[in-house]
């Protein structure tokens, strides 16, 4: 496994739309996987999708759990239903220094396939619920500042070092 480089903001990639994978079990996709959890977690992230390192897939990572419990790997992940919306703090480990509130649904049903080319689904709510509307917004070359809440930007420097999973960066 390997720490990848994340792509920050000014980087056109993020910008661009991930293709679906049809070659879930190839060795180079797997590895793709476990560099991207190793990347998150390091990053102290609750979410990675695949461009942010610099890959048009349409792959994402997910753990919301404080004590990173919980790695979720969505692979051409759809989401088949929204339900409310909520208000939402949020950051992105591509924007490691800007933090805003943005409108994400309150409930959501992801359907999508795992690393072993499974299908599953998931109905979550929450803190999951936005992380996931966050990644499916990256698979769409879409980022979180296109969707700020006007007046609700912050933009912090970034001069220690957050030990602490950031509960907000996605
Ligand atoms: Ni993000």
């Amino acid at each position: 496994m390997a720490i990848r480089t994340i792509r920050e903001e000014g980087d056109e990639i993020l910008g661009k739309k991930s293709r679906e994978v049809d070659n879930i079990q190839d060795s180079k996709i797997q590895e793709l996987i476990d560099d991207m959890l190793e990347t998150m977690y390091k990053a102290n992230g609750v979410g990675l999708a695949a461009v942010q390192v610099g890959i048009l897939k349409q792959i994402v990572v997910i753990d919301v759990e404080e004590d990173c419990s919980n790695p979720i790997v969505l692979i051409n992940p759809k989401i088949t239903k929204e339900k409310g919306t909520q208000e939402v703090e949020e950051g992105c480990l591509s924007f490691p220094n800007k933090f805003a509130k943005v409108v994400r649904p309150a409930e959501v049903i992801v359907e999508a396939l795992d690393r072993n080319g499974k299908k599953i689904k998931i109905k979550a709510k929450e803190l999951l619920a936005q992380a996931i509307s966050h990644e499916l917004d990256h698979l769409n070359g879409i980022v979180f500042v296109d969707k700020i809440i006007p007046g609700t930007l912050e933009v912090v420097k970034q001069n220690d070092n957050t030990v602490k999973k950031d509960l907000k960066n996605n």
